[in-house]
């Protein structure tokens, strides 16, 4: 990889720290900095393993410009954010905007001072609840399936495409995303920037602090290896809301692919998720939690429906599998005894986080 001075917005927290990790690992030479405010809780048990692997950490809040100050950046990861669905719904959504829309404004022109090439980690959740709340879909046994033939456009069995309609509301967080996502093509365009935007779905796996808004992976394999409760909420209350998923290591594989070949990827936006062949619902995921922690726990059905939530949610990645050849390495079981044996060796930091 051609980048050296490598700086990771949000590089305390899950998805940041992991691929600053696993970029150092792979190339001793390059200088990592990680910024982060620690907003989020269990964010500052990274600092420790950060510093351990000789990754430079700025303790730095991306609303402020006069935190943005470095010497040299060839290249931005893009990783902080307010990353739940949740946030400013019944709130203030002042940190939500402040934080994701406008705090990325300014790492973007962190990047074009610098000449430094961006990835933008964007969300599945730009794709409008409505449309996808409307798809046609049958209820099998355990859980919700997308069907074939639907009228909306871009979206299939195999999940939602990028050519899915964006044109009603998607949440606030989704929105910040999304215009996020505007603004950096405005910046290829106008500036030359090199970017590229990559909309995930769920990611989890080992180092995600999850609570009940963000992270449900993490939350679910925690609340079995703790013995505590859990509830299924809305869609009937049954548990048959579906989720794909994609482990951060398989993420790291796609991302990694993308910056050594920065220019095959560059200016564009795609899907990168675990697609059907890696979603699970809650019925599913309780059953493998259960499987894997040997715990069985309560587990209450609530009828009503959350806001913003979704039935199911699949990413469609064509666009990205086939131009990479890439394909999945982790899957449901191999995730979850991955999250479960990070539990296991680190419960006494992680308890008072994820209990
Ligand atoms: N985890 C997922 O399932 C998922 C899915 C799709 C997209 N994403 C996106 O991936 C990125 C990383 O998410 P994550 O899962 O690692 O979340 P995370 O909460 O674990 O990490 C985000 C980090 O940003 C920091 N942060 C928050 N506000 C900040 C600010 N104003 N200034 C500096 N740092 C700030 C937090 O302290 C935290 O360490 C986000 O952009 C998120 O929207 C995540």
């Amino acid at each position: 990889m051609k980048y050296r001075d490598i700086l990771i917005t949000g590089g305390a927290g899950f998805v940041g720290s992991n691929l600053a990790l696993k970029l150092k690992q792979d190339f001793p030479d390059s200088d990592i900095t990680v910024l982060d405010n620690l907003k989020r809780r269990g964010s500052e048990l990274s600092l420790k393993r950060l510093k351990a692997a000789g990754i430079d950490f700025v303790h730095g809040d991306i609303r402020n410009r006069e935190d943005l100050v470095f010497e040299k950046v060839d290249l931005l990861l893009e990783c902080s954010a307010e990353p739940s669905v949740l946030a400013g719904i019944g709130s203030s959504p002042d940190y939500l905007m402040n934080t994701n829309l406008v705090g990325t404004l300014n790492c973007l022109e962190v990047a074009r001072q610098h000449g430094a090439a961006s990835l933008f980690l964007s969300t599945s959740r730009v794709y409008p609840i409505s449309y996808i709340n409307d798809l046609e879909f049958e209820e099998a046994e355990t859980r919700f399936n997308i069907l074939d033939g639907q009228k909306t456009p871009g979206a299939s069995s195999k999940g939602i495409a990028e050519s899915f309609p964006l044109d009603r509301a998607r949440s606030l967080y989704g929105t910040t995303k999304l215009a996020s996502e505007m603004v950096v093509a405005e910046y290829v365009d106008t500036y030359g920037l090199k970017a590229i935007v990559d909309r995930c779905g769920v990611i989890t796996g080992p180092w995600q602090m999850g609570k009940i808004d963000q992270g449900v992976f993490v939350l679910w394999v925690a609340k079995h290896y703790f013995k505590q409760s859990l509830s299924y909420i809305g869609y009937g209350g049954a548990g048959k809301q579906v989720r794909d998923f994609i482990h951060i290591d398989d993420l790291y594989r796609a991302i990694k692919l993308q910056l050594e070949n920065f220019d095959d990827y560059n200016g564009q936006t795609y899907n990168v998720g675990g697609g059907l062949e890696n979603s699970v619902s809650l019925q599913e995921l309780t059953t493998l939690c259960e499987q894997i922690t040997g715990n069985k726990i309560d587990i209450a059905s609530v009828k009503e429906d959350r806001p913003a939530d979704l039935r199911f949610f699949i990413t469609d990645s064509t666009k990205f599998l086939e131009q990479s050849g890439l394909s999945w390495q982790k899957d449901a079981q191999q995730t979850v005894q991955d999250i479960y044996e990070w539990i296991r060796d680190n419960e006494a930091d992680l308890k008072p986080i994820l209990a």
